[in-house]
């Protein structure tokens, strides 16, 4: 119903549009990420939306709220707090890297899973920290106080840097806290977070990936969905209960408060929200700026991944060896060629960017009438001048990243330049020798997951798109190269791979074993050290100063264009794009109807876990002891309807760093764990459409399920308050 809606909407261009326009944002979309503090100001929607307890209770200045429950996991997810004893709930992919530190041939906790039976079994995760948001205040005032928007950029952003060191200063003596200032609508405020950071975090249960990485890059952006991606660390804390390194004396940290678990569950049209640290998305930029990432950047990753992930799979499926060294990388590189896919598609069908341009006439009248902001006429024209300008450096930007540089050797012969200081040094030979030893063992970590034959390949693939794309822009190095080798890309990486340090590890070794101060001359011929400082020099001398220009001009008119928004249109309700500070979204558990043969349910169960088994296929392997659960229906008090619920969608707009957040019922009590959206709407970004756009959660009770039944590690839950 809702898309006859828009579609009626869409050529209606006067101003009367955007009175029309408004009313998604305040009667069908949950969209928006709203700052704690200013919940107050959604209390009544969320009071019509299902929300049954006080706003004050989610976040209040006395510091009693429940964000005190929720903590930023490590630099990029988030986690609850689920215990009176410090219990953090994540998700399984935030506790990868971790857990990858603490396993081995004799320790594959991504094999076997890890489960503490008591705290003496838990194992510290060196690096890892958790930070709580005690409290945040709005400083905008005294960070821009008296600087004019239309103020030279240089010289306002070193006046606001400068104060905002100075506050943070203030900040943390008097509050005893972290102090972290950021910027909010692209300038027009400040917010500090007061903060505390965890340094002492212990691995406390891990599922085996058959279960937590269940259906891998397959299901990744998919919903349904049939993934356990959850694990659940322990903070500690020193005897005053206070953050410290790690210790064998410190103790299980007494939380300010932790999340109650609703075991009941919900049904579809519940009221959901979701607590946690969205990373980025650009709602209020134009159309320009928009055209950049679907004309040009997305376009370009994508068509470039999708050769990459050709080779890599073809290398990785022909060996066991490949296969291990390839699969962390592909999934990173596999993540972001989806996402935007989805992105594309949702820009596209929505129509998107002709909805901004409607937008931007309005405003435009707007504008040319208005006289409190009298350069608000001017922005518009100004910005598409300025993306107009930066189209083609862009595009080079971006294939040079995803090109050339996408090419293991050329992006690591940077490492290669470290090696030449110490052959201008001046060094003894035996100085020279422990120098180049210490450098080569650098490059341990790089050779163990690299397969130069695999790399060629991407060479052979990926080097000829960068000579059709940007055949302006070669470099002269390239083009003497691709004339010497009779312009055969074939020969021309034989000769690369065949000489170049980073092709061998044992010719590396070698030569950091016997070169002396002479033989710099060697390693400036190195083909992979050449290949990069060519590509470096043009990142220098043309891409890099084009693309500062841009960016500064770039974020002065958005600052200036996202106030004019906000003026022209006082009674919308604008939330600030998400910067990685905590944020809530709220909206309702909600199946979808994407244009597929049939509209997808809200919820998957353990039924479909075992629908999707496939023992010949690692990521829909089924752990034997689940299969016998299953198999004698031994779900204890998970069992609903004769299985066990595993996940659902609900519409609140979430992000990626959303990956862990507590999501939570009308009451504020933990019903799930946000991980995952479907693909149809990774737009959300960008735009949020109520029809598509989803968030995809792990239900409480498959992870109960299987800490109690698959794990046996039931005592964890006697820590947690768990209600019906
Ligand atoms: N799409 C998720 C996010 O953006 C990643 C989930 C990790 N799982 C996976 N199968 N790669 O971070
Ligand atoms: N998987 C994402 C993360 O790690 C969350 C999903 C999303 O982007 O919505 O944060």
């Amino acid at each position: 119903m809702y898309n006859t809606l828009r579609n009626s909407l869409f050529p209606i261009k006067n101003i009367l549009f955007l009175v029309v326009f408004a009313i998604p944002y305040t009667v069908f979309a949950k969209e928006g990420m709203w700052l704690p503090p200013t919940l107050k100001s959604r209390q009544a929607d969320m009071k019509a939306s299902g929300l049954q307890i006080p706003i004050n209770k989610i976040y209040n200045n006395q510091g009693t709220g429940l964000n005190n429950a929720v903590v930023l996991f490590g630099r990029g997810c988030t986690g609850e707090v689920i215990s009176s004893k410090g219990l953090v709930l994540t998700n399984h992919h935030c506790g990868y890297g971790s857990v990858q530190g603490l396993s081995n041939a004799a320790h594959d906790y991504f094999a076997d899973g890890f489960w503490a039976m008591s705290q003496h079994e838990e194992i510290p995760c060196p690096g890892l920290t958790v930070t709580f948001i005690r409290r945040m205040e709005n400083v905008t005032a005294k960070i821009l106080k008296g600087l004019p928007d239309t103020l030279h950029n240089a010289q306002r952003d070193s006046t606001i840097a400068a104060r905002i060191a100075a506050l943070e200063k203030m900040y943390k003596q008097t509050s005893k806290l972290d102090a972290s200032i950021k910027p909010y609508y692209y300038g027009n405020q400040y917010w500090v977070s007061l903060t505390e950071t965890f340094r002492d975090i212990r691995l406390v249960g891990f599922p085996p990936n058959a279960i937590g990485y269940f259906g891998g890059d397959v299901e990744n952006w998919v919903w349904p969905r049939h993934t356990g991606d959850f694990s659940i660390f322990r903070v500690y804390a020193d005897s005053n209960n206070k953050p410290a390194d790690y210790s064998k004396n410190n103790k299980a940290y007494t939380p300010k408060d932790f999340f109650v678990i609703n075991a009941h569950g919900y049904k579809e049209g519940d009221f959901a929200m979701v607590y946690g640290f969205p990373g980025t998305t650009e709602e209020y930029i134009s159309s320009p700026e928009l055209n950049h990432i679907f004309s040009i950047s997305d376009p370009i990753r994508i068509d470039a991944r999708t050769k990459k992930l050709e080779v890599w799979d073809k290398h990785m499926n022909g060996s066991r060896d490949v296969f291990l060294k390839y699969t962390s990388k592909r999934a990173g590189v596999a993540n972001g060629w989806k996402k935007w896919q989805g992105e594309l598609r949702g820009l596209k069908i929505n129509g998107v960017i002709q909805k901004k341009e409607i937008y931007e006439n309005a405003f435009q009248n707007w504008a040319i009438k208005n006289n409190t902001l009298p350069y608000a006429a001017s922005l518009l024209p100004q910005i598409k001048n300025n993306c107009a300008a930066a189209d083609s450096i862009i595009l080079l930007d971006e294939y040079t990243r995803e090109t050339v540089l996408g090419v293991e050797l050329i992006q690591q012969s940077a490492y290669l330049e470290k090696f030449l200081p110490c052959f201008r040094a001046g060094l003894s030979q035996a100085a020279l020798h422990d120098t180049l030893q210490k450098l080569a063992a650098g490059l341990k970590p790089f050779f163990k997951n690299y397969d130069a034959a695999t790399d060629k390949d991407i060479f052979q693939n990926l080097v000829p798109m960068f000579f059709k794309e940007c055949s302006a822009s070669l470099p002269l190095y390239y083009q003497k190269c691709f004339a010497k080798y009779d312009s055969s890309y074939a020969s021309w990486a034989d000769a690369v791979y065949k000489n170049s340090l980073i092709a061998n590890e044992d010719k590396l070794l070698a030569f950091a074993d016997t070169a002396s101060a002479a033989d710099s001359t060697y390693l400036l011929s190195d083909p992979g050290l050449k290949l990069y400082a060519a590509i470096n020099e043009l990142r220098k001398q043309k891409i890099t100063p084009a693309l500062v220009a841009y960016y500064k001009q770039k974020n002065y008119l958005d600052r200036l264009y996202m106030k004019s928004q906000m003026q022209q249109d006082a009674h919308r309700a604008f939330y600030p794009d998400a910067n990685l500070t905590l944020r809530l979204t709220y909206g309702k558990v909600q199946g979808m109807d994407p244009d597929g043969p049939e509209p997808y349910s809200f919820q998957t169960s353990l039924d479909d876990v075992i629908a999707h088994e496939d023992p010949n296929v690692d990521v829909f392997k089924v752990p034997a002891k689940l299969k016998e659960l299953y198999n004698s229906k031994d779900y204890g008090r998970w069992a609903v309807n004769g299985t066990v619920p595993l996940a659902f969608i609900a519409s609140t707009h979430t992000s990626g760093g959303n990956s862990g957040s507590p999501v939570l019922n009308a009451k504020g009590q933990l019903i799930g764990t946000n991980f995952d959206r479907p693909w149809e709407g990774t737009m959300s970004d960008l735009y949020y459409d109520p029809n598509l756009c989803r968030n995809i959660s792990l239900d409480i009770r498959y992870t109960l399920f299987i800490v109690e039944k698959f794990a046996g590690a039931g005592c964890l839950l006697d820590e947690m308050k768990i209600v019906k």
